[in-house]
């Protein structure tokens, strides 16, 4: 009897020091604004060619894009609790939810400095995870439910691609120029800012957060190979990267300032996005919203593609492979040309 009221007690402890052990990606997300705010100072005061300012200004840039990958990294290898599962998750949303934030705070005219919300948040965040500490290890999934979630989703994301793929598309125009890339749009814009397409374009975007959602939310317990929760992190960071866009796209320029959402907006003219304090939170934000909707989406077709050729999946796995690293190489290739990089 005093064996097992021992062993129970053992196990207590031990769920109690992974709960806090869970707790790590809060300490990681609350010190995102402090990267970018080095890199800010770094740069500001650096001489052109002093090498190790440059090195720690990479090195601080560098540290901002780790966040998201330790919250994918912790979601698989963290603890196997279903809330410290999910909270690791949310660190992968980082530079969306810093971002988002930002522009709330603008548009509030909000005296309180971003970060102390920000600090507030994440502790508040960790404070319930500690509360909720009664939850359940491993939730099963049901895969009825999910499969009928899965084919809605991807069905609805073929007609959300072709948005995205023309959007990308003129993104890579921002390597000629503001000119060329308002050109570019505009010519988009004939078919995606018609008043009959574009509500449903935004009707079908919203309709894809919340389906992706309703996944996320089953699978996000649950200890899943690789390829899930690559899907379910970058998921999860396009929904909170597309509330955040749309907000600022839809209400903060076009109502709130009343200004054309061009290349001007989306680069954070004139100071530009590498120099300005507040736009640095653009860089990873971007990088990431372009590397994650391209990888989401190929990461999908990789599981279609094996339920219909499922003896080749060492070939397909390579075309994924491939496929995501063309997404990382097209994510940089956009984010130099929407930071200054001209050809
Ligand atoms: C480098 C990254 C990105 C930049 C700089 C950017 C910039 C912009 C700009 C300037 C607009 C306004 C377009 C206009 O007024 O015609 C816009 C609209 C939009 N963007 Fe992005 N975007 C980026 C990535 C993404 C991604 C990854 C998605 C989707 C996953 C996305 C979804 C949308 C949607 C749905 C709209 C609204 C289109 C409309 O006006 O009806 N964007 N974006």
């Amino acid at each position: 009897m005093q064996g097992e009221s021992t062993i129970s007690s053992i196990t207590t402890q031990s769920a109690h020091i992974s709960r806090v052990w869970g707790l790590i990606p809060v300490f990681i997300a609350a010190a995102y604004p402090l990267f970018l705010q080095g890199f800010h100072s770094v740069i500001s005061t650096s001489g052109k060619d002093e090498i190790s300012f440059t090195t720690t200004a990479i090195i601080l840039l560098g540290a901002a894009f780790i966040v998201p990958i330790f919250g994918l990294i912790f979601a698989m290898k963290g603890p196997d609790f279903a809330n410290t599962r999910r909270l690791a998750y949310m660190v992968v949303t980082t530079p969306a939810l810093y971002t988002l934030l930002g522009t709330l705070q603008g548009m509030a005219q909000s005296p309180i400095p971003d970060e102390l919300i920000w600090y507030v948040l994440w502790f508040s965040f960790g404070i319930l995870v500690i509360l909720n500490a009664k939850e359940i290890k491993n939730k099963p999934s049901d895969p009825e439910f999910t499969a009928y979630w899965k084919v809605i989703h991807g069905l609805s994301a073929t007609l959300v691609s072709i948005f995205i793929l023309f959007h990308m598309a003129n993104h890579f125009f921002s390597l000629k120029g503001a000119d060329t890339y308002n050109a570019v749009m505009e010519l988009g814009e004939k078919v995606y800012r018609n008043p009959f397409v574009e509500p449903i374009l935004v009707i079908f975007f919203f309709f894809q957060i919340l389906t992706g959602i309703q996944l996320m939310w089953r699978w996000s317990t649950r200890s899943v190979p690789f390829y899930q929760s690559f899907q379910v992190a970058s998921g999860i960071y396009l929904a909170v990267f597309l509330l955040s866009h749309l907000n600022a796209v839809f209400i903060y320029a076009r109502i709130y300032l009343n200004i054309p959402s061009d290349f001007a907006f989306a680069s954070g003219a004139p100071t530009g996005i590498i120099h300005d304090s507040w736009n640095i939170r653009l860089f990873p934000y971007y990088t990431l919203g372009v590397f994650f909707a391209l990888c989401h989406l190929m990461t999908g077709i990789r599981t279609v593609a094996l339920v219909k050729y499922k003896s080749h999946r060492s070939a397909i796995d390579r075309v994924w492979t491939v496929m995501i690293l063309v997404s990382g190489i097209a994510s940089g290739i956009i984010i130099a040309g929407m930071s200054g990089l001209r050809i």
